[in-house]
């Protein structure tokens, strides 16, 4: 019997070709016809991905030119490479992504100015001593850093995620940081001042990684919650980013789709705008075959982008890598058989995927914003 390779509706359609036995080293579909970026733009949607200093080879930022119309450092903006010792900023590894963004006409997102999570903090900034009136100097020093970062960028990031992954997914609560020590809240509420007034022109956004499968029903919930102190408190804030690194636990086909639209619709009530921030799909839980993994895939992020384009507040789509050799995820949750992982639109020879194919029927199938 001939190999058969998994058709385009049996992706789509987000059957199982595991009964399709497939030719490894073939490319199931080419990208051919209008970029990403293009069909984006047509539904009034902003294409793009995250871009890493290190990742910066030719191949790779063909596809990167091909397809996306923004871009955002992966790590480089963020404090850990930033701020590596106390009052010593280093540009150098920003300003080469910044510069790559402005060289190829492209928007540059901003990402991120307080990841208010202990894990991602420079030892130095973890063990600070903010002293006698550690309200006082903790927010000194929080302004001091948000207008340094914004001022150095200036108008050329239109987009800043002010806020990172401030809510614990265990407790729903805000995370134990230096900052909320010294500030409680507070911290959040000065943060998004202090990039208003220092990037006036920017679009202010919180990120989060709260995701659709079962197991975030309480890190939905802090968020939420935040989300409506954020407006109570009249807190300058325009956006909601949800990073979407579906799959993320491994629960690639544990979607609450009914609690998920509650989420959003409440989140687009209090009137905030929706960013798709880091999307990719972990393949974790999916089989070692490359074709049906590549349909799982495929197929997950088929109907999670319909949800989420659905949503007219939404207009920014940014992939957090377009390529499986760049991706974070083969050192953060490797899979258990140790094939690498395959959860973004190109292959690690630069092939388009599956999910390519997935992300530009989603878009095409998108309601106009
Ligand atoms: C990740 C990067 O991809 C890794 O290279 C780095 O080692 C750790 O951070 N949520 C976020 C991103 O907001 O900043 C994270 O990026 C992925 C999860």
């Amino acid at each position: 019997m001939p190999d058969l390779l998994p058709t385009r509706r049996h992706v789509l359609a987000g059957l199982s070709a595991a009964a399709l036995p497939v030719m490894a080293s073939t490319p199931v579909l080419a990208a051919s016809g209008p970029s990403l970026r293009a069909l984006a733009a047509e539904k009034g949607i902003l294409f793009g991905s995250a871009l890493s200093a290190g990742t910066m080879e030719p191949a790779y930022l063909d596809i990167v030119k091909a397809e996306c119309g923004v871009i955002v450092p992966e790590n480089e903006f963020k404090v850990y490479v930033i701020a590596t010792q106390p009052d010593r900023y280093n540009f150098a590894p920003g300003d080469t992504i910044a510069g790559f963004a402005r060289d190829n006409g492209m928007k540059l997102r901003g990402h991120t100015l307080l990841w208010n999570k202990a894990e991602f903090m420079p030892k130095w900034l973890l063990n600070i001593d903010f002293g006698a009136n550690p309200a006082r100097e903790a927010e000194r020093y929080l302004r001091d850093y948000i207008k340094r970062v914004c001022t150095h960028y200036g108008d050329q990031v239109f987009s800043w995620d002010v806020v990172n992954e401030t809510i614990d997914p265990q407790t729903g609560d805000i995370r134990d940081t230096p900052f909320t020590r010294a500030l409680g809240f507070d911290c959040i509420r000065i943060a998004f001042e202090a990039a208003r007034e220092y990037a006036p022109k920017a679009q202010l956004v919180y990120n989060d990684y709260m995701s659709w499968e079962r197991g975030n029903e309480t890190h939905r919930k802090g968020v939420l919650k935040l989300l409506e102190t954020l407006r109570a408190k009249n807190v300058p804030i325009d956006g909601f980013g949800i990073q979407s690194h579906i799959g993320n636990d491994g629960h690639i086909k544990e979607a609450q789709n009914d609690q998920w639209r509650a989420f959003i619709d409440a989140a687009v009530g209090m009137d905030y705008k929706l960013l798709i921030t880091e999307f990719d799909v972990n393949d974790k839980d999916l089989p070692t075959d490359t074709a049906v993994r590549d349909a799982g895939v495929a197929a997950a992020a088929k109907d999670y982008l319909d949800l989420m384009f659905s949503y007219k507040q939404l207009d920014q789509f940014l992939c957090w890598g377009m390529s499986d050799n760049h991706s974070w995820l083969q050192g953060w949750t490797p899979r258990a058989d140790k094939t690498p992982q395959r959860p973004t639109p190109y292959d690690a020879q630069y092939r388009p995927k599956p999910l390519r194919e997935a992300i530009a029927a989603a878009l095409k199938a998108a309601p106009k914003r």
